[in-house]
């Protein structure tokens, strides 16, 4: 061997030697990077001993490239309507797609991480997609336009809890919504009780929580998201993740239940805002509940919750109500316009929650002296097709002729299916059918003329109190 080979050698040994040692050396960097270590938590948490940690590059298709799925790895896809592989996370999100750091990948993340808060809901929500088609705003027909709409409704804006603390302290002749002009929210009225003592203590106990805008109700362990995602990005009792990201904390209150939206929405999700106390006038303050503790149903888990803690935790302790008023959730009576507004609404701001009501008790019972009204449906395109809870839920099919519920308001109920003389309501949450019972030739003794649901409670309640009267 010549000394020019040995030299060649040993260069060449060198020279492998230190590219090994770059190879290792990237590899022990690459292994101390966030993302790995997620990711190496994901396989350990779904026991994927075998799977090594790798780039995660989401190609859309109009040719934007996202990373950010390399630290949320097991991220639910948020649901069917807004597929993964076509939204990909910043059509809502925003951040930054092409960063592996953490701080550089959120930087200006909508809504501070909730997409669906109403400062940005305008243009997440509101669109345009990916596609460049407009969402929930922006459409021909007013009744995919929901955003600005939602925004206005008393549930955001709380005009209505103004108007009625307004009219008990006698600064207004009637319990009306108060009018906002040009405010977004009662919570930036200058002066809502006209500077009077109780103001403050208002301001902070009844206006600042809540509602829409801030969120459902926190108290100092828990907070709920606002805006859309208040009623459609389900929040089960422990306010903790279950899902499978293994970058958001599972013992933190203040996630929910999963990475999803939906509108099978369960009664305890409206029950974040609905039915948590009691106010008082008198001294301007919120008392929680202390009767809901362990019992507390918790959601997702294949658990339907039981009568028993429905019955418990469904209102608050003095209220009356009948069997459905429980065993139905919140949405099987209360209808998309009731509960996002109509588009019939849009020029006159709702100045009372009963402009607002679209249900009553005799839209499904009927009367003494007539049945319910029913709808034959015949419009191909009529929106209720559409809803994709009828295939989740595996219900009966909806077609041309099928005969639905209809409110004296107008409002097509089309979980609530008449068959002849047969009235059969399914659960939009879980698909359970529930005969629907029929007044008309029961054997009633309500008055035809007394409708609202306080003139039924006076015979037909199933709390506590409920002290029987003279029939
Ligand atoms: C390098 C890893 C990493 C990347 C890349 C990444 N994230 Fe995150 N993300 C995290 C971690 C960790 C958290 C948990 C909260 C935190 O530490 O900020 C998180 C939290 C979030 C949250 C909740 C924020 C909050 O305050 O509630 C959202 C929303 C989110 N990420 C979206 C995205 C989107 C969209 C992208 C891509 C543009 C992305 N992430 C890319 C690691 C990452
Ligand atoms: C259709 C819109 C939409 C898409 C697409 C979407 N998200 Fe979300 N995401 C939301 C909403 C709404 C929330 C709930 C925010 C809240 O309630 O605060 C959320 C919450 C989150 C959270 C916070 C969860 C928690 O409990 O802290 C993370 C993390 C997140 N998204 C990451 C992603 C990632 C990663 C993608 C892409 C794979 C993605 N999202 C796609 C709408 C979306
Ligand atoms: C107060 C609760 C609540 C809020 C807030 C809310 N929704 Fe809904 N949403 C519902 C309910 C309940 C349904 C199902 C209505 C039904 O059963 O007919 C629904 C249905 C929907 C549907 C299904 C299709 C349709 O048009 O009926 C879409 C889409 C939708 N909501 C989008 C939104 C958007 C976007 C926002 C925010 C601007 C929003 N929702 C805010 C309660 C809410
Ligand atoms: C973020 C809190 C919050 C959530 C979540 C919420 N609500 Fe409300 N809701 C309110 C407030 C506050 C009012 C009263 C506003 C007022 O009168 O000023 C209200 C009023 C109502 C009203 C009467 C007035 C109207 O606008 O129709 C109905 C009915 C109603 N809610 C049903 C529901 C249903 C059904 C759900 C679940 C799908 C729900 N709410 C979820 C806060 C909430
Ligand atoms: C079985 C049907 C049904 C169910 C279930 C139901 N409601 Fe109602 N709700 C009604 C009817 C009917 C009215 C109108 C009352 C009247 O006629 O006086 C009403 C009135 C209301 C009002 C306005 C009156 C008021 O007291 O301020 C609110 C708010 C409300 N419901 C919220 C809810 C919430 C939240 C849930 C679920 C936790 C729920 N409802 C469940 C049928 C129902
Ligand atoms: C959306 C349809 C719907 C509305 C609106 C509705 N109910 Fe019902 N109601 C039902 C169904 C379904 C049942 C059967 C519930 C069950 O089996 O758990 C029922 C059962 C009842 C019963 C029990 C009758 C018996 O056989 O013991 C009474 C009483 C009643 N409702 C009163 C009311 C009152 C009062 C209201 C108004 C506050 C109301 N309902 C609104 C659908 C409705
Ligand atoms: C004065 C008392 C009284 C009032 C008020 C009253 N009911 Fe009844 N209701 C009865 C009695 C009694 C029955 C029969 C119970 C039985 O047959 O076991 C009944 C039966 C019913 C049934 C069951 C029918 C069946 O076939 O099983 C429904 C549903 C019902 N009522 C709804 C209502 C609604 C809705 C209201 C309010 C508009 C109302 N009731 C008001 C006394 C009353």
């Amino acid at each position: 061997m010549s000394r020019d080979m040995s030299r060649k050698s040993a260069l060449c040994l060198a020279l492998s030697l230190l590219l090994m040692g770059q190879v290792l050396f990237i590899r022990w960097q690459e292994g101390r990077e966030p993302w790995t270590q997620y990711q190496r938590r994901y396989f350990a948490a779904q026991k994927l001993s075998a799977r090594q940690p790798q780039v995660v590059s989401l190609r859309l298709p109009g040719g934007k490239v996202e990373l950010c799925l390399t630290c949320h790895l097991g991220i639910e896809e948020i649901s069917p309507s807004h597929p993964i592989e076509e939204f990909g996370c910043t059509s809502c999100h925003g951040g930054n797609p092409l960063s592996l750091d953490v701080s550089e990948a959120h930087q200006g993340l909508a809504g501070g991480g909730n997409p669906a808060a109403f400062d940005v809901a305008g243009s997440t929500c509101g669109g345009p997609g990916p596609n460049g088609a407009p969402c929930h705003e922006g459409n021909p027909d007013p009744e995919d336009n929901l955003v600005a709409r939602v925004k206005q409704s008393l549930m955001s804006t709380k005009a209505g809890e103004v108007g009625q603390a307004r009219f008990a302290l006698g600064l207004q002749p009637d319990p009306f919504a108060f009018l906002l002009g040009d405010l977004a929210t009662a919570a930036q009225l200058p002066h809502p009780l006209d500077g009077r003592s109780q103001e403050r203590p208002f301001r902070a106990n009844c206006l600042g929580r809540c509602h829409l805008n801030a969120g459902a109700y926190g108290d100092s362990s828990r907070s709920y998201s606002g805006g859309c995602a208040a009623c459609h990005y389900l929040y089960d009792p422990t306010g903790t993740y279950r899902g499978r990201d293994v970058t958001i904390p599972r013992n933190q209150k203040g996630h929910g239940a999963e990475h999803r939206l939906t509108s099978r929405i369960p009664y305890t999700q409206c029950n974040l805002c609905h039915n948590r106390g009691t106010h008082s006038l008198a001294t301007m303050t919120f008392t929680f509940r202390q009767d809901l503790g362990a019992t507390t149903p918790v959601l997702g888990q294949g658990r339907a919750p039981s009568w028993e803690s429905r019955k418990q935790a469904y209102y608050i302790p003095q209220e009356s109500y009948s069997k459905c008023e429980v065993s139905l959730d919140c949405i099987d009576c209360h209808t998309r316009h009731e509960v996002m507004g109509d588009p019939k609404d849009d020029n006159h701001p709702l100045t009372a929650k009963v402009e607002a009501q679209r249900i009553q008790c005799l839209d499904c019972h009927g009367t003494r002296s007539a049945p319910p009204a029913s709808v034959t449906l015949t419009d191909p395109n009529d929106r209720v097709f559409k809803d994709p809870r009828l295939a989740e839920l595996g219900l009966p099919p909806l077609a041309v002729g099928s005969v639905v519920g209809f409110t004296s308001r107008g409002d097509k109920l089309p979980f609530v299916r008449f068959v002849g003389t047969k009235v059969t309501l399914y659960s939009k949450v879980t698909g359970k059918a529930f005969p629907v019972p029929i007044v008309f030739g029961s054997g009633c003794e309500q008055s035809p003329e007394q409708q609202s649901a306080d003139a039924c409670h006076r015979c037909h309640d199933l709390s506590p109190n409920f002290q029987a009267t003279s029939h």
